[in-house]
């Protein structure tokens, strides 16, 4: 399917052909990329420091406010230090390359995202072993099988398409009896999941169990970037230093500078997350109240099965809300789905006629019934 150009988007509405539309399936699910302060800070980083840093951070790329940003992403996660990527993507590429060596098993679920895949194939001379989706069991034999090795166990808190999250209380029990090394990654966690969104191990109540914390500044934060978080003790397990920092333009300052404004908003203004949860809440409600099966995971990504995935995507465009198809597992099972995110910036309005739509629209269990 052809991308929707967008010709204007402010939060969670937009300009698609000319015509406004409602997105229900962004990642800024904070609606923080076009908060004012955002902008402001990101305008005025662009008047102190230009546009590109001119630098990749070990020579003229970093500035204060990659320090102050590094310093805050740290402490949210709880932990020394963060170190800042230009993307998510390439934040998974370097801590899985970093820790890899000639001894290494990497243990990934099948489900997991490329940048890790791609990561974990980098090492020379390690090997990858994909485990069925939290199959822990699958798991486990292998981290048996493997004893001995250097063991790295790699999952996101959140499934991106599947939209469940890592059983992490399950994974912490095989860390008391099994050597591994931990990597979440939050990306879909950071401002999404946990009391006060702070990620799956506050969800779990499991504060420090990962060894490795990467995640992304492009969800939920509203900005663009990525980062790995961990303590002074992990260091010495990574074998290599970051090759993806070293030899590429560090972080634009204007992201810096919004994805620093981003955290302090949300840390401070705990009404934006509830927003949030009310959001995915009246969604989950108005879709049970039609009968229109939806996931409710724990995560912010909820999934629609769609038998005539297309066309139903069209016709929600043509009545003004734009939502993406992905093809999911469900039960087991590869699903056609409508992955629709909630925003903390959702009229129940919005909610409302989007959901009374997707019961004209989407066809579920085909042959059976139109919901
Ligand atoms: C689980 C996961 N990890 C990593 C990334 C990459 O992050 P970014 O978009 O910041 O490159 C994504 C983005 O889709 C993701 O869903």
């Amino acid at each position: 399917m052809e991308p929707r150009i967008l010709q204007k988007r402010s939060g969670c509405r937009g300009v698609v052909n000319g015509k406004e539309i409602v997105i229900f399936s962004s990642n800024d699910y904070l609606g923080l990329s076009c908060h004012p302060e955002v902008i402001r800070a990101a305008s005025k980083a662009a008047g102190d420091y230009g546009i590109g840093t001119g630098g990749a951070p070990g020579t003229t790329g970093t500035t204060d406010l990659h320090q102050e940003l590094s310093k805050a992403i740290a402490a949210f996660k709880s932990r020394d230090k963060a170190v800042l990527f230009p993307s998510g993507y390439q934040a998974n590429i370097a801590i899985h390359h970093a820790l890899a060596s000639p001894d290494t098993v990497f243990h990934l679920d099948k489900r997991h995202h490329p940048s890790a895949v791609d990561g974990a194939r980098l090492g020379v001379g390690s090997k990858l072993n994909k485990f069925d989706h939290i199959n822990l069991e699958n798991l486990e034999k292998s981290l048996k099988f493997n004893s001995g090795k250097s063991n790295i166990v790699s999952l996101p808190s959140v499934f991106t398409v599947d939209a469940d999250i890592a059983p992490l209380d399950r994974i912490a029990e095989l860390k008391n009896r099994y050597e591994f090394i931990l990597i979440l990654d939050e990306a879909h966690a950071t401002g999404c999941v946990g009391r006060t969104g702070c990620g799956l191990e506050e969800f779990f109540n499991l504060h420090g169990i990962a060894d490795f914390i990467m995640g992304s500044f492009s969800k939920a934060l509203g900005s663009q970037g990525g980062f790995v978080a961990y303590n002074n003790m992990s260091e010495s397990r990574l074998k290599s230093g970051f090759r993806q920092l070293s030899y590429s333009t560090s972080l634009s300052t204007i992201s810096v500078a919004a994805a620093l404004k981003a955290l302090q908003i949300f840390q401070n203004d705990a009404g934006i997350y509830s927003s949030l949860k009310k959001a995915k809440s009246m969604i989950i409600h108005q879709c049970h109240r039609r009968n229109i099966k939806i996931t409710t995971h724990e995560s912010m990504i909820l999934l629609v099965p769609c038998d005539n995935l297309i066309e139903a995507i069209e016709k929600l465009l043509y009545d003004g809300f734009f939502v993406v198809p992905a093809k999911a597992y469900l039960n087991g099972q590869k699903q056609d789905c409508l992955r629709i995110t909630p925003m903390s910036l959702h009229t129940e309005s919005d909610i409302n006629t989007f959901v009374n739509l997707m019961s004209k629209h989407v066809i579920q269990d085909r042959n059976q019934r139109k919901i």
